[in-house]
């Protein structure tokens, strides 16, 4: 499924402004920083296909990628990163509507892997975004990053407290992935039940 060559294909910032709905796509949330951009240059093999940076809020569109030469087979969205104070007000209000009008009107949209970072856990502005998912009836599955930063043992119980704050969610997917970009952590499951839920 991600063999192959990707290209990034458009960025928007305006829901009018959104690439047709080609075949089946998937999209990456989480906070600003949590690695959304780096994930998915794990998954895609490619080392700079989205842009990654030590600055939150480095993505402040929806980025769109395809593999070159199938357009159809699958898009991936990156998704401007939320939560960072350090953005004003306005941009916060912008970006809400932006993806809120995205999540509801993408139809080809399978599923949106929310990232959350493995060393922090939920946090409340998650929590907003999970139950803005739940309301629109958007599948979701929570995804752990930088899983290397915790020690080996540490990770069971971190995947367990994270599936117990998602239990009772209607439309979260029972199943908690950690992943490390740098490590190559889990991205092979991540890219496995990519593949079922687009099987589906
Ligand atoms: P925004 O676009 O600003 O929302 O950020 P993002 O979610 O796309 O994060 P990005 O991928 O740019 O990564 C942010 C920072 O986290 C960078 O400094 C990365 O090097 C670091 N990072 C990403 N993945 C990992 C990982 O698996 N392990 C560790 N330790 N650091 C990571
Ligand atoms: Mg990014």
């Amino acid at each position: 499924l991600f063999e192959g060559p990707w290209d990034f294909v458009w960025a928007s910032t305006r829901i009018d402004d959104l690439p047709p709905m080609i075949g089946q796509e998937i999209a990456f949330a989480g906070r600003s920083n949590v690695g959304k951009s780096s994930l998915i240059n794990a998954l895609t093999r490619r080392n700079a296909l989205a842009r990654t940076s030590h600055t939150p809020g480095r993505t402040q569109q929806l980025n769109f990628f395809r593999q070159a030469g199938h357009d159809e087979r699958l898009t991936v969205v990156d998704m401007p990163g939320y939560g960072y104070a350090a953005v004003g007000k306005e941009k916060v209000a912008a970006w809400t509507r932006l993806i809120h009008d995205y999540l509801r009107g993408r139809s080809n949209l399978m599923r949106v892997y929310v990232l959350i970072d493995a060393r922090h856990g939920i946090k409340e502005v998650d929590e907003t975004v999970l139950a803005t998912l739940d309301k629109a009836a958007v599948s979701y599955q929570v995804v752990l990053t930088k899983g290397d930063a915790l020690k080996q043992a540490e990770r069971p119980a971190m995947i367990e407290k994270t599936l117990a704050a998602i239990r009772r969610r209607p439309a979260a997917f029972p199943e908690v992935l950690l992943t490390s970009s740098e490590k190559g952590l889990g991205i092979p499951e991540l890219r496995a039940a990519i593949a079922r839920v687009l099987a589906e």
